[in-house]
């Protein structure tokens, strides 16, 4: 089962960098193979050109797709599971991975196949798992992870994607009260991620 995290934040003394280790900790241990695409850490572009917009907005099939998307298209066609690793930014995530969707999951690959170009092959399972300042009981009252699941899971993930989850990693204002349980539920992840793509 080979992994491919999409992994947005810009320091390396974040949580959400901590949770990304302790991730790769536990995949390690089961030896699945694992591609990260560290948005940041890659200066990964997420503007898109005229060119890229014309060939989005007219369904141009035909001009060329940039090499760095091309990367990506070709780490997401090794993978049979993907993990998008972020923190909530103003309920949503970080620019920079909205502008990889924008980028990345273009006209003929994501959406729109023909049989000249048959896409992206349907993943077994998508994660978002989200770090967020706000608990996961506040961001459910208030409507904020309903909105993170319909945008995240039903539209971007989509029937793209076998299996969808959303996991948000709440509480990072009082971290000592919720690292234990969010160790947790990694733990559990990985466990899950057997079910699913084992
Ligand atoms: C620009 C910015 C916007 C943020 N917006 C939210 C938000 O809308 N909701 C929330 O719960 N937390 C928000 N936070 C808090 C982050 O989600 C939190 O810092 C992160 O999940 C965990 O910490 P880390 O940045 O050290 O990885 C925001 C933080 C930043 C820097």
């Amino acid at each position: 089962m080979n992994i491919l995290i999409v992994y947005c934040h810009p320091s390396k003394n974040s949580y959400t960098n901590h949770i990304l280790e302790q991730l790769k900790k536990r995949l390690y241990k089961k030896r699945w193979p694992v591609e990260i695409s560290d948005l940041y850490g890659t200066r990964f572009k997420s503007d898109m050109t005229d060119k890229e917009f014309d060939r989005e907005a007219f369904s141009k099939n035909e001009l060329p797709v940039p090499a760095d998307v091309r990367r990506e298209h070709k780490k997401l066609s090794r993978a049979d599971c993907v993990i998008f690793l972020y923190p909530l930014w103003w309920s949503g995530c970080p620019a920079k991975l909205k502008g990889w969707f924008d980028r990345v999951f273009t006209v003929g690959f994501a959406y729109k196949q023909t049989n000249e170009s048959p896409g992206m092959k349907k993943m077994k399972y998508g994660l978002a798992l989200c770090t967020a300042g706000y608990t996961d009981q506040f961001l459910k009252e208030v409507g904020i992870a309903q909105s993170m699941k319909t945008i995240m899971l039903d539209d971007r993930l989509g029937e793209r994607f076998e299996n969808r989850e959303l996991i948000i990693l709440g509480g990072t204002l009082d971290l000592e009260k919720v690292k234990h349980d969010h160790l947790l539920q990694i733990r559990e992840l990985v466990n899950k991620m057997e079910q699913f793509c084992g």
